[in-house]
């Protein structure tokens, strides 16, 4: 039998966050990874969106229903198969297999409706945490383990977290286990209010967790609790005639300063090195609005980018080119932050 050689280093761990909905996170979120597989990296997507959006996108409708009704049973395979166990408290994470995708070099730890029974159990955790109880750092840290297992099963290279819409315990447990984020932003006015929400919430994540983890017992296992701002994407604009529509671009350019004011300027109140780089390294590409193609990527489960409909031809193209230029710059990014 042949054997994956060991990973040289911990899989760098991405979240795709907005607490905003309907922004576009998951479908940045496997479009970028299915890029980045496309360049030969191997990607472990984790849907931790008690919607199931991202499962639903990738996987089909009736095997995610069997995934959904056997969740509880002893052959489980969804996140929350994972950690019932140290929900319930009758143990550790119960070891789960990641699916495979459509695409090569891309897999998936689908996500379950039942995660919002985590969500509740993760808020006593971190309670238990500020308490110095063993058990709420080994509860918070369960996705964070269950991923770190997985992904070096399969030899990853990235891990995507999908988020959901909220800033709840679920969001904050993964923000806090990942290397760094991305922000995608719709080019409308609330979304650009979100914004402020969301830098004051990240930083608060931050130093709550730096004070709880400080008085954590030796030896326990941790959060990284040190996510760094890779960038944002704004998204969802139109373009004519290779121009964005005037009202998105007047949107664009405020985009840019408020992800500057309330993103990287109050991260980096914190901590210089959280959010690297001058402000034009930080827009990482746009993903205009695709259209239907969207829907039919939705539809067969493939890639913007390799949906193969008749009349849709130059949007693919565009597509192609827009998230291959994304995840190339992605990876520049994450190799320029660490060296
Ligand atoms: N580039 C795009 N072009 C056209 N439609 C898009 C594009 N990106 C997303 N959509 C559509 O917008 C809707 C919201 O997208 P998506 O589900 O990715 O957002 P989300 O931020 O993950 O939502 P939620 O907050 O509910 O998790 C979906 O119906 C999707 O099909
Ligand atoms: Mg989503």
């Amino acid at each position: 039998m042949t054997q994956q050689p060991a990973p040289t280093r911990r899989p760098t761990r991405v979240t795709v966050f907005n607490h905003k909905g309907g922004v576009g996170k998951t479908t940045l979120t496997m479009n970028l990874a299915a890029a980045l597989a496309q360049l030969g990296r191997r990607v472990l997507l984790v849907d931790t969106d008690p919607q199931c959006n991202l499962t639903s996108y990738l996987i089909d409708d009736a095997v995610v229903d069997g995934l959904l009704d056997k969740a509880d049973s002893p052959e489980g395979q969804t996140i929350w198969s994972a950690v019932r166990p140290v929900s319930e408290a009758v143990g550790g994470i119960f070891p789960i297999k990641p699916l495979k995708t459509s695409v090569e070099r891309l897999f998936l730890l689908p996500g379950d409706i039942q995660l919002s029974q985590f969500e509740t159990d993760l808020a006593d955790f971190w309670a238990q945490s500020f308490q110095r109880k063993p058990k709420g750092f080994r509860g918070t840290s369960a996705i964070s383990e269950l991923v770190g297992h997985v992904a070096t099963s399969i030899g990853a290279d990235y891990v995507f977290y999908d988020s959901g819409p909220n800033i709840g315990p679920l969001n904050r447990c993964i923000l806090l286990d990942c290397d760094f984020f991305i922000v995608p932003v719709a080019c409308d006015l609330f979304s650009l209010r979100a914004l402020k929400t969301l830098g004051r919430t990240l930083t608060a994540w931050i130093e709550d967790w730096a004070t709880i983890s400080e008085l954590a017992p030796e030896g326990i296992p941790l959060l990284n609790g040190r996510p760094h701002f890779l960038g944002y994407v704004p998204g969802g604009f139109r373009v004519y005639g290779g121009a964005v529509a005037q009202q998105q671009s007047h949107y664009l350019a405020r985009i840019e300063k408020e992800i500057h004011s309330q993103i990287v300027a109050i991260l980096r109140k914190l901590d210089l090195t959280l959010a690297v780089g001058s402000l034009s390294h930080f827009k990482l590409g746009g993903v205009q609005d695709f259209g239907s193609l969207v829907a039919a990527s939705q539809r067969t489960g493939l890639p913007i980018f390799s949906v193969d409909d008749a009349g849709t031809q130059t949007q693919r193209d565009r597509a192609r080119r827009v998230f291959n230029s994304l995840a190339k710059k992605v990876e520049a990014r994450i190799n320029e932050t660490r060296s």
